[in-house]
């Protein structure tokens, strides 16, 4: 079978044929439709993030996947034919009991990031435990689940850390109109919050500002209204969710939440010294009551959620997030084309190995 994979040391995908994974008992046999490509999967490549399976001299790419399985154990509730999308993270050696997505990085594997084989290969196998079934109908579009469980995630997160106040979530502003920002924003419009707000850095005409304003939502232009300027020019927010990695993002997010708000962090920075004062972060974070959490990866039922989510999604949400899919000769296009932030470049890329 045709995989991408990324060699020790190259920073490049590349492809390559393997033999077709034999499933293991308890697992299932997925046939590869869709596999989406995000800015992890770019700091994988440079080897800035993630680590190769051990012993191995290449790590086959790929996180946010679809397929269909080809065959499942007879006692296990999957089909042959059935629509999955697999979730990321597997058990590290015999490992722990306890929620996976809540596992410290070097106590668990990723697969496609992190010391485990991704997606990005005609098939795959997974336990059955870790695939979620998704509708038929949105089957082209459910690689955008993972990222969406991952906004899930971080919603619950953080609606759970107000649960103890009078709280409730009628404002939000997501800061990122790559494609995990846009997913949120889209969560969050679908949940019926309103107002909601979207940064970016971006200038008209640009089809993220389209899609940020077509969900209904106010564009916010970074360049002119910089974070810490958001509470002057409009009313501060119950939640902020950061979804673009930009490291001051994490201090200034305080500053445009309401008095009992939380701000979320998704995003992944690189290494970034600033003169910041603490003393004011402190104070404000104690005296308005707010909170800060982090959220990384999913667990099965944020899964569950992330595909009623995608269900909900207008079609042309979907439609055109999934506009910029690209076949597998053609993958270099499908790393190169992807660009979370380029003026007029494809929202989101994705993989395709196989149609329904
Ligand atoms: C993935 C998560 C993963 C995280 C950290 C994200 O891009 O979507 O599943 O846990 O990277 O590696
Ligand atoms: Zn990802």
């Amino acid at each position: 079978m045709q995989a991408l994979t990324v060699e020790r040391g190259s920073g490049r995908p590349t492809l390559r044929e393997l033999p077709r994974p034999e499933p293991g008992p308890g697992e299932a046999l997925v046939r590869t439709l869709r596999v989406g490509v995000d800015a992890t999967d770019a700091d994988v490549l440079a080897g800035a993030h993630g680590r190769f399976p051990e012993d191995e001299e290449y790590m086959i790419l790929g996180h946010e996947a679809v397929g269909v399985v080809e065959s499942a154990p007879a006692d296990s509730e999957l089909a042959a034919g059935q629509p999955v999308v697999p979730t990321v993270r597997r058990r590290a050696g015999a490992g722990e009991d306890g929620a996976l997505d809540m596992a410290a990085p070097e106590d668990c594997l990723e697969r496609g990031i992190a010391g485990a084989h991704g997606f990005m290969a005609e098939y795959f196998t997974s336990p059955v435990e870790t695939l979620v079934p998704v509708p038929r109908a949105v089957a082209p579009a459910a690689f955008l689940v993972e990222p969406v469980s991952v906004v899930e995630k971080a919603l619950s997160v953080a609606t759970a850390s107000r649960s103890a106040v009078d709280w409730s979530l009628d404002s939000a502003f997501v800061l990122g109109a790559g494609s995990l920002g846009l997913v949120g924003l889209a969560a969050l419009a679908d949940r019926g919050v309103d107002p909601l707000y979207c940064l970016d850095r971006r200038e008209r005409p640009d089809p993220a500002v389209d899609i940020v304003e077509r969900l209904g939502a106010t564009y916010v232009d970074g360049r002119e209204t910089p974070v810490t300027a958001f509470a002057e020019r409009h009313d501060p927010v119950d939640l902020l969710v950061e979804a673009t990695g930009h490291a001051p993002h994490a201090v200034e997010a305080v500053s445009a939440l309401a008095p009992g708000g939380v701000a979320a962090l998704l995003g992944l920075p690189d290494s970034d010294r600033q003169e910041v004062d603490l003393g004011r972060l402190h104070r404000d974070l104690v005296m308005y009551n707010r909170a800060l959490v982090g959220s990384v990866n999913a667990g099965v039922r944020h899964y569950r959620r992330a595909v009623e989510t995608l269900v909900a999604f207008p079609a042309w949400l979907r439609d055109r997030l999934a506009a910029d899919v690209f076949a597998v000769t053609d993958y270099e296009a499908a790393f190169d084309a992807r660009a979370d932030g380029g003026q007029g470049r494809p929202l989101k890329t994705a993989v395709e190995f196989d149609t329904l």
